[in-house]
């Protein structure tokens, strides 16, 4: 499952992008921001990330208006390794050498196309593990979230 989440900032972008994911026949869970009204963006990248770190299988996309406050935010929580991404190489090397379960997005700072793409790459690629595996281990010992 795909679990989608934005601010105000993001809101326009996350809508196009669940349209978008919407007629490719991904199954979607979207936590808002369901009206563009103003949120704090730590508040959806908590929800989101909450359920993408109980759910292997599941990745999140996360739009405010420059991307950064959200992955910040997905960043402190254990178990999350988000990617800001303005380029679609990025988007496939943040699954295949990162294994980026979040994709963080800029609403303000990305063409709708350009995030389009970017996301068809990011979930279009696959972590290739191998020497990979040792530095994501190492990541994965950070525990920022119990930190707070
Ligand atoms: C909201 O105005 C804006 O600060 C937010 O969407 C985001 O860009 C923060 O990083």
């Amino acid at each position: 499952m795909i679990i989608l989440g934005s601010d105000h900032g993001g809101f326009a972008m996350k809508e196009a992008i669940k349209r978008h994911l919407e007629e490719k026949g991904y199954v979607l869970h979207d936590c808002g921001v369901l009206d563009g009204c103003e949120v704090d963006y730590p508040d959806i990248a908590d929800e989101v990330c909450d359920r993408v770190s109980q759910a292997s299988s599941d990745l999140g996309i996360l739009v405010c208006g420059t991307g950064i406050g959200m992955s910040i935010a997905a960043n402190k929580h254990a178990g999350i390794r988000a990617a800001l991404v303005s380029d679609t190489y990025s988007a496939r090397m943040a699954r295949e050498h990162n294994d980026a379960n979040v994709l963080a997005l800029g609403g303000r700072t990305l063409g709708e196309n350009l995030a389009l793409e970017i996301v068809d790459a990011y979930l279009g690629s696959a972590y290739a593990g191998g020497k990979h595996q040792r530095r994501v281990d190492h990541l994965n010992r950070y525990l920022h979230k119990e930190l707070l």
